[in-house]
């Protein structure tokens, strides 16, 4: 069976209601990554921290997966389908995508700030005073700017693997993610769906919003 990687960022998810970072009115216009996304911010405010992705955790439980996300479960029939997000939200698992890989952490889990022992509490908030059974502190368990991104080399290999490699909804700013384009050595085709349209060398670029492109391209890929 060929292999299709599914690489997704914010922008999958903005038609199901969830602010991207880039974009006007995006998350990074309102809060500074300094103030809410790095370890320093933790140490030095960590009750905003918390705060930070307690509101986007709750966000997250009013919204659905959209028909960009459902769509892409289709390939599974004819491809050997991975999805590789840099998304924390999870709704790619809420459309019934079994195969995803998060770079950057998941909203719904926390981690032991001492043991690193990850802890599922799917939309609960997640305050100061909470701990992990050990007694320390727990925070939610997302990678922070600086921080490593442990996922990667596994992200590399399925790259690495991809006869076709489709991108969606990232504006391909943050490393290492954004490097992964490098590693689809065997792809045949990559396509990017990019509504604002971008001109990229040996790249297929689909100038359309998620739920448009991505039902039309499932269909093309399964016809041939
Ligand atoms: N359909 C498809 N793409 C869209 C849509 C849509 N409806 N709406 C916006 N986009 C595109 C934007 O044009 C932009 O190129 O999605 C992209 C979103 O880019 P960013 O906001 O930078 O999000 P992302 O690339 O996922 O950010 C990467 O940065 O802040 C960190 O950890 C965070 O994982 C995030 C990483």
């Amino acid at each position: 069976m060929k292999q299709i990687v599914v690489f997704t960022g914010a922008g999958i998810s903005a038609e199901s209601g969830l602010a991207t970072f880039r974009d006007s009115g995006g998350l990074w216009e309102k809060y500074k990554i300094d103030d809410v996304a790095t370890p320093k911010a933790f140490i030095k405010n960590p009750d905003l921290v918390l705060k930070f992705y307690n509101i986007r955790r709750k966000q997250l439980s009013t919204i659905k997966p959209n028909v960009a996300h459902i769509s892409l479960n289709r390939l599974s029939a004819k491809y050997k389908l991975s999805i590789v997000t840099q998304n924390i939200d999870d709704l790619h698992e809420r459309s019934g995508s079994k195969n995803v890989l998060h770079l950057h952490g998941k909203l719904t889990e926390a981690r032991s700030t001492k043991t690193n022992k990850v802890y599922p509490i799917n939309y609960k908030e997640l305050n100061i005073g909470d701990l992990c059974e050990n007694g320390f502190q727990l925070r939610p368990n997302v990678v922070w700017f600086g921080e490593e991104v442990p996922n990667m080399n596994k992200a590399i290999k399925k790259v690495s693997h991809a006869h076709i490699m489709i991108i969606i909804g990232t504006s391909l700013n943050v490393y290492p993610a954004a490097s992964l384009l490098n590693y689809a050595n065997k792809a045949k085709r990559i396509i990017l769906i990019e509504p604002k349209g971008v001109k990229m060398n040996d790249i297929e670029v689909i100038k359309e919003k998620a739920t448009q492109a991505v039902p039309l391209l499932v269909d093309e890929l399964l016809m041939n």
